[in-house]
């Protein structure tokens, strides 16, 4: 099959915000209790946070953590994580069925997510409490001294404020399941009065406020509407949610479900100009889509994990290969949306739908949607330019018809670099892929690596880390993408 990718330097589409690399660690399962946390494990640091977990961590160049939830967050009192540990409750934490012994807390995260090269970002409770617990914990963590909660933090040990910029409304405050759901129009009230202090107190945070749990949800876009008609000009940023799987096991239809994502982000955009116009608001409202991954092996056995326990197997997706095609799709989704979607958390990072997999006390591995997301991450940054594909499309099921190709060209002008990320969707067929980059004189094609297997089904595990794995395409004047592959081509100018 042959395939044409078109752009041109003058037909840019947005600067690439970093922060859309970012991850996230919810008080959930095993992500942080014998995740990122195991003081007993040999390879512990002074604080006790493993150091293979933060290894990988760092190797991804993970830009930014949310904490502590998700689903947990509408539950938690956070002065549960704070001061000297023998204090510190073990609480019923209903979101997951589970104990949470409070051994890590805003406190201790912080510090990891440091020590990891990541800045924290914290999500507030607005599901069973308010405004009032919000504006104390932001004086906590980042008003300097001499009040009762910034003297607070220094008697825990920590002189300096924690200094933390990005703060979410609470979280999915639209799901019937979240602990203090709420209708749109007791969110958007409280949403706006909560950013309003936590911005008295700190003026230079960045706030995200929730939309939409799914686009899926009955309310979506009128829940966009009527949160942003109360909170517009108090919030940087409106979330994004979606999780994706291949619940028909056909893998065609399931390559193409970036296209799903990519109309979610569409639609959002189009709401917050919307809510602009209304408005007369010289402000364009960006999106955070912080929380996205595939999401469904584990649903079936997570319904056996014994309830009330601390730090249980809970949402521990094992990925195949061609659940790492479809996380490059997604990947490109957002690159191709740089002008709207400044921040992103790839839901999550250890343990919990993640691309870093723990033993308890033993072994760590990357699984395969580790490799897209590290590719981006290094290579794709700058700005996206606008492409044209031209090339044959298949009938992807629920999702339409789709090109065989899913791509994007992005360019750092200062490294002088051009990447282009792609999948080749076809199941059978390598793709002859040409490249054409008007603008850039003749840039030179300096490497191309690919993810490729012939099983569709392989995984990574603890006994064979490397089934699936990257590798360098020897050098050729061809593109050529083989079948069912992911690619980073990459070229000097
Ligand atoms: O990431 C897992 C869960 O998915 C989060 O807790 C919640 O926000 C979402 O429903």
């Amino acid at each position: 099959m042959k395939a044409e990718l078109y752009a041109d330097r003058h037909f840019p589409i947005g600067d690439i915000d970093k922060r859309i690399y970012g991850s996230f660690i919810e008080h959930l399962g095993r992500a942080v209790y014998n995740g990122i946390y195991e003081p007993d494990h040999p390879t512990a640091d002074d604080m006790g946070f493993r150091g293979d977990v933060m290894e990988l961590v760092k190797k991804l160049g993970i830009p930014v953590v949310r904490y502590p939830g998700g689903n947990f967050v509408s539950g938690y009192n956070w002065e549960d994580g704070i001061g000297p540990r023998e204090n510190r409750p073990r609480r019923l934490e209903p979101a997951w069925n589970s104990i949470e012994p409070n051994t890590i807390g805003i406190g201790e995260f912080q510090l990891w997510a440091r020590r990891a090269g990541c800045e924290p970002m914290l999500a507030v409770n607005l599901g069973t409490r308010g405004a009032a617990e919000a504006k104390d914990l932001i004086e906590y963590c980042n008003f300097p001294r001499g009040t009762k909660l910034s003297d607070l933090r220094r008697s825990h040990g920590y002189e300096e404020p924690f200094g933390i910029k990005y703060w979410c409304l609470g979280n999915e405050m639209d799901g019937s399941w979240q602990m203090g759901h709420k209708t749109a129009e007791e969110y958007g009230r409280l949403a706006a009065e909560t950013a309003k202090l936590l911005r008295m107190v700190d003026p230079s945070v960045e706030i995200t406020v929730c939309g939409s749990s799914s686009s899926g949800m009955a309310t979506f876009g009128q829940w966009e509407e009527t949160v942003l008609g109360h909170t517009y000009d108090l919030v940087d940023y409106i979330s994004l949610h979606s999780y994706y799987g291949n619940r028909d096991n056909d893998t065609a239809q399931y390559l193409a479900c970036s296209k799903d994502m990519d109309s979610f982000i569409s639609t959002v955009a189009s709401i917050c100009d919307v809510v602009k116009a209304r408005l007369h608001s010289d402000k364009t409202m960006m999106l955070s889509f912080d929380e996205w991954n595939v999401w469904f092996h584990s649903n079936e056995q997570d319904k056996k994990v014994e309830k009330w326990s601390v730090a249980p197997p809970l949402l521990e997706d094992i990925y195949t290969f061609e659940d790492a095609l479809v996380l490059g799709c997604l990947l490109i989704t957002l690159l191709r949306h740089a002008d709207r979607v400044k921040m992103a958390c790839l839901a999550q990072l250890v343990n919990v739908i993640a691309p870093i997999m723990t033993e308890n006390g033993g072994r760590c591995w990357a699984q395969t949607i580790y490799y897209p997301m590290l590719h981006a991450c290094s290579y794709a940054s700058g700005k996206t330019l606008r492409s044209s594909v031209s090339c044959e499309e298949y009938d992807a099921g629920r999702y339409g018809t789709v090109p065989y190709l899913e791509s994007v060209v992005t360019v750092d002008e200062e490294k002088r670099q051009i990447t282009v990320l792609a999948v080749n969707r076809s199941l059978d067929e390598d793709m002859d892929l040409t490249i054409e980059l008007s603008g850039y004189g003749k840039p030179v094609k300096t490497e191309h690596i690919a993810l490729r297997c012939p099983d569709l089904k392989a995984v990574n595990s603890a006994d064979r880390p490397d089934a699936v794995l990257p590798e360098i395409v020897p050098p050729a004047e061809k593109t050529v993408l083989s079948k069912h592959s992911w690619n980073v081509i990459r070229f000097g100018y």
